[in-house]
């Protein structure tokens, strides 16, 4: 197809990207418009330098708002034909997208894109009951039709096992004073378009907690009021660690995010084991896989919640030159 998207069909598709998660909501990213196209950059004004010091995070987010971006298009009839870091000059741009045939969206994009809207991070204990079968079987669906794999630790010992490795690599990172910074600086008791509102930041920590949370806010805890005993965690792989690697990994998690969600199920994410390298390569042996482990989430059935704001959509579009 020759002629490019619209301006109006972009701005559409951008506002559904920027739902994407993203380390304490900083939405690292920018919309270019370009040549009938639309590329994802990086914000590295955004990136958190001590949370984040090598990018991970941020191109994580940039994955996932790329799957917003994919599953948008293609909902509204024109699915996307997409080049991963197309300059070499350029590595910030982690993709460009152009207009490919049009066709109609199958129902499961068209499922997975009204997900979008209803997705949040769920930081607040679930109910006992496990996910059924087959959810679990359509989560590693979701990651292998990203070129990813979703591990799911299972069993009361390989779940105490992850732990103490994920309560390990937080008691690690909470040392670091920048790190706490950060953490502070990004959480908000007031209104605002970015950062982690204090309201969905979970309960406060006990010492009884399998999963360390992260503390954003560090809700008041009623006596009694545990987290789930057995969690049910699933580790995200990539088969690698490139920044390629990482954008991947970062489609796989939006899409395995949006078909919780579709299912009707809560999701929390938990990275510090991944943040620190010797957690996340003991995390690597204890899962006797190949590939590197991108992320881990916390799945089940969740009390209500509500998803967190963003930046206005104009606030992160670049419009082409000439219509400025
Ligand atoms: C790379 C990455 C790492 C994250 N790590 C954590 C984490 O360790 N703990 C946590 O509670 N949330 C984590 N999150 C979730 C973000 O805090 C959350 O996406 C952001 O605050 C926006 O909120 P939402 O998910 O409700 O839209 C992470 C998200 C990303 C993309």
């Amino acid at each position: 197809m020759d002629a490019g998207y619209t301006v109006e069909q972009l701005r559409a598709a951008a506002a559904d990207a920027v739902r994407a998660p993203s380390l304490h909501n900083t939405q690292p990213w920018r919309f270019r418009l370009h040549e009938g196209g639309i590329e994802i950059v990086v914000d590295q004004a955004r990136r958190l330098p001590a949370s984040d010091p090598t990018g991970w995070g941020a191109r994580i987010a940039c994955g996932a708002a790329l799957y917003n971006l994919r599953l948008a298009l293609a909902a509204a009839g024109t699915p996307a034909s997409v080049r991963l870091r197309p300059y070499p000059g350029e590595p910030d741009v982690v993709a460009r997208l152009v207009p490919d045939l049009p066709r109609r969206p199958t129902p499961a994009e068209r499922s997975l894109h009204g997900a979008i809207g209803h997705r949040f991070s769920n930081r607040r204990p679930f109910w006992p009951d496990p996910v059924p079968a087959d959810i679990r079987w359509q989560l590693g669906e979701a990651a292998r039709a990203e070129q990813c794999w979703l591990e799911l630790v299972i069993g009361t010992s390989a779940v105490n096992a992850f732990g103490e490795i994920a309560r390990s690599a937080h008691r690690v990172l909470d040392r670091d004073p920048d790190y706490r910074a950060e953490r502070a600086e990004w959480t908000r008791a007031e209104p605002a378009p970015d950062g982690v509102p204090a309201a969905a930041g979970g309960p406060q920590s006990e010492p009884q907690d399998l999963l360390p949370q992260r503390g954003f806010g560090n809700l008041h805890r009623a006596p009694g009021r545990d987290f789930e005993p057995e969690p049910l965690v699933a580790v995200l792989i990539a088969a690698g660690n490139t920044a390629t690697d990482q954008i991947i990994a970062g489609q796989a998690l939006q899409r395995v995010l949006l078909t919780a969600t579709d299912a009707g199920l809560a999701v929390s994410m938990l990275s510090q084991p991944i943040e620190v390298p010797s957690a996340r390569e003991q995390l690597r042996l204890s899962l006797g896989r190949f590939g590197t482990p991108q992320m881990v989430m916390r799945i089940g059935f969740g009390q209500p919640g509500w998803p967190t704001p963003r930046r206005m959509v104009d606030d992160v579009l670049d419009l082409p030159v000439s219509r400025l």
